[in-house]
């Protein structure tokens, strides 16, 4: 029988089990935002996932939106990751690096010389930014110029470059919460007249160039990419998200990626109105990753019904980095400490203890 511990072959990658790591924002990048020997031993913990996702990082000084968030634009970014993908390695586990630009989800203090932010239309979510200063009101952000559009396919590309630099297996393409390319997908947040908003078709146009662009440097093999037609965190909203995301799913199939990650319902657990995934994975011919709120129950379940290839995990994985072992065993989980999710030490961070 087919469950969270049979091996798979994903894209490029064999993985040992079908207990993922889910991509989790922890702000614990070091000065420059390099990632730290802390982080080298975080990610080391956790080799024994089938495969780790990292923490959404950064493709270029714009794409920042939060305080102390690894990126992997500068040469001092990748020798960072290459400790911490070479520790992983060495434990025998495998790794890709989510590539994020946030879009609006930023505030002049993050970024280049107090620019705005930048995103689809001009559109200032509610809510308040993450910033060193505290949280600060969300700012309108600044409309993207087609003829711009370009540059930040090249930032991708050139992040892509670097994650391979750094020895990453793959990468994963961020499409999900509300930030840049999520931005581009909804009609609540993209209001252009040009040929990248309007209908589904121009406002996937960005998204699938970006991931084309990715696909064009790492092979198919080595790109996944992670959407949540329901989250509707970061003041993300759409019309008709079942009929934009199985047609995002239909126009991915034909690149062969590595999967589709799906987040199946609203981050914080909000309540969302009817999704049928199981009509979006069938729209792509390719292995499909389910997140939220998953236990070993309820991931062996879904494995079972065909309907999912493999299940990404995010807090259990925080407070349990043997979780697949305390899966194998059937042995209780620790329960996770949400004060220091987003921040801090060691404490709630490399300090949960295994068996
Ligand atoms: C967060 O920092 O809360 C965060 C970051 C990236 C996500 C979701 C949440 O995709």
């Amino acid at each position: 029988m087919t469950d969270l511990f049979s091996p798979i072959e994903v894209g490029s990658m064999a993985l040992k089990n079908r207990i993922v790591m889910a991509p989790l924002t922890r702000n614990r990048a070091g000065e420059g935002n390099v990632p730290t020997a802390m982080n080298v031993t975080y990610y080391e913990q956790r080799a024994t996932a089938g495969l780790i996702i990292t923490e959404a990082t950064p493709i270029s000084a714009m794409a920042h939106g939060y305080p102390a968030t690894p990126g992997i634009h500068s040469d001092d970014q990748v020798q960072g990751w290459k400790k911490v993908v070479d520790a992983v390695h060495a434990k025998g586990g495998k790794i890709v690096l989510q590539l994020w630009h946030v879009g609006r989800i930023s505030h002049p203090s993050l970024l280049p010389n107090g620019a705005l932010p930048v995103a689809p239309s001009a559109i200032k979510p509610s809510g308040k930014a993450f910033t060193y200063q505290g949280l600060q009101d969300f700012v309108t952000p600044r409309a993207l110029d087609a003829e711009e559009l370009p540059s930040i396919v090249a930032d991708y590309v050139t992040a892509t470059k670097n994650a391979l630099k750094a020895g990453f297996d793959g990468v994963e393409i961020h499409a999900a919460n509300g930030y840049l390319l999520d931005q581009f997908l909804r009609d609540g947040t993209n209001k252009r007249s040009d040929q990248y908003g309007g209908s589904v078709e121009n406002r996937m146009r960005f998204p699938l160039e970006v991931v084309c662009a990715v696909v064009d440097v790492a092979g198919a093999d080595k790109v996944g990419i992670r959407v949540s037609p329901l989250n509707p965190f970061n003041d993300i909203r759409d019309s008709d998200p079942q009929t934009l995301f199985n047609a995002f799913a239909e126009a991915l199939s034909p690149l062969k990626l590595a999967y589709l990650h799906a987040v199946e319902g609203g981050m914080t657990g909000e309540k969302t109105p009817p999704f049928d995934f199981v009509a979006l994975r069938k729209h792509f011919k390719g292995n499909y990753m389910a997140n939220l709120a998953y236990d070993k129950a309820r991931g062996n379940a879904a494995i079972a019904s065909g309907n999912v290839d493999l299940v990404a995990f995010g807090v259990p994985f925080i407070a349990n980095p043997d979780l697949v072992e305390r899966f194998r065993l059937d042995a209780p989980l620790n329960a996770a400490d949400q004060s220091s999710f987003y921040g801090g030490t060691d404490k709630g961070y490399t300090d949960y203890p295994t068996l």
